[in-house]
């Protein structure tokens, strides 16, 4: 037991689909048992896409409501957002002090935001990953659960954080990443990675009606034309998905539509089915939660306190380290 602090943030897309669940949130949950575990929906980090914020009360809710289902547990980590503990703001404008631009300009996620709102090449977007560092500075943590998009941040908050020890004394430990063991889980157009801003996605909390209308939507083997042509399981997103889901039946499944035993639509209904009969329990949990808003609320009000007790000892020491005064001393 206790093997370090974890420390991840994740931004407040509201309802979570299957590839959030298979790339984060199981692994999230699994943490909880080894480490002491502090969970963040970075409400803030999402102000520098503001197409994302017109619905951030209610993403916030609906991204905690899967959180809690899916078995992230307020007895065991602390689970807060963002800009309740408003240090972080403070924090990072003083780390911000000790990042050379330059450092910043060359990280590759700006430069594919700058790409793609070249109307909104704010500052906030040149700070994001440092923003991300006063997330893991703030609470000490050094072990942080992302996925490869992330590891360029995570290098960026190491050298700053360096920095600082250097100039200022040892005062951050140095966090490193903790990639999830699966693969990328890629959407229903088998091309790129499952996202809401691809409209690919499966959500968890979708019904099975739902689901079964989704799945009948995506991308097979574009070679398998008929029926009665044999399929290709390993070029077959669908099939891939089956690994997840269906995982008893899988060489049944492959050895079936490689013998057009099974159509695409056969093997879509499996899928649905295997989806829907795994959700079952979390959509269960789901709707209880659903039907208590104020528990969210209060599982966040206390998941605030505690973040910020953590929050307010770090800020102290390094303001006094950096040769402010720390309090009203003055
Ligand atoms: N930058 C992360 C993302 O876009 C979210 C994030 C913010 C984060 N602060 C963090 C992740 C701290 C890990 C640690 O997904």
């Amino acid at each position: 037991m206790n093997r370090g602090r974890v420390f991840s943030g994740a931004r407040p897309t509201g309802r979570q689909h299957l590839g959030n669940y298979l790339g984060a949130i199981q692994n999230y949950v699994s943490l909880q048992e080894a480490y002491e575990c502090i969970y963040c929906i970075v409400d803030i980090h999402a102000l520098t896409t503001l197409e994302d914020t017109d619905r951030l009360q209610e993403n916030i809710h609906e991204m905690m409501l899967d959180w809690l289902a899916a078995g992230l547990d307020p007895q065991k980590s602390i689970l807060f957002v963002q800009s309740d503990v408003p240090e972080v703001m403070e924090l990072y404008t003083l780390l911000g002090m000790l990042t050379p631009l330059g450092w910043l300009t060359r990280v590759p996620t700006f430069k594919e935001k700058a790409r793609m709102q070249p109307h909104n090449i704010n500052y906030g977007l040149v700070g994001y990953p440092v923003l991300m560092t006063a997330d893991i500075a703030l609470y000490r943590a050094d072990t942080i659960p992302v996925g490869e998009d992330q590891l360029p941040h995570l290098e960026l908050a190491r050298e700053i954080m360096r920095r600082f020890n250097h100039l200022f004394g040892e005062t951050f430990p140095e966090p490193r990443a903790k990639l999830t063991q699966f693969p990328l889980v890629l959407g229903l157009d088998g091309a790129r990675k499952m996202s809401k801003s691809y409209n690919n996605y499966i959500e968890l909390a979708a019904s099975p009606e739902e689901t079964l209308k989704r799945v009948m939507t995506a991308v097979t083997d574009p070679a398998r034309r008929y029926r009665s042509d044999p399929g290709r399981p390993e070029v077959c997103n669908v099939y891939s998905l089956h690994h997840f889901f269906t995982a008893p039946r899988l060489d049944e499944i492959a050895s079936q539509c490689r013998a057009a035993e099974i159509g695409c639509v056969d093997c879509k209904k499996l899928l649905a089915q295997g989806i829907n009969a795994a959700l079952e329990p979390f959509r269960h949990r789901r709707a209880e939660l659903a039907a208590r808003p104020q528990h969210v609320v209060e599982v966040l009000n206390d998941g605030a306190r505690r973040a910020q007790a953590i929050a307010a000892q770090t800020l102290a020491e390094v303001k006094e380290r950096m040769g402010l005064m720390p309090g009203a001393a003055r």
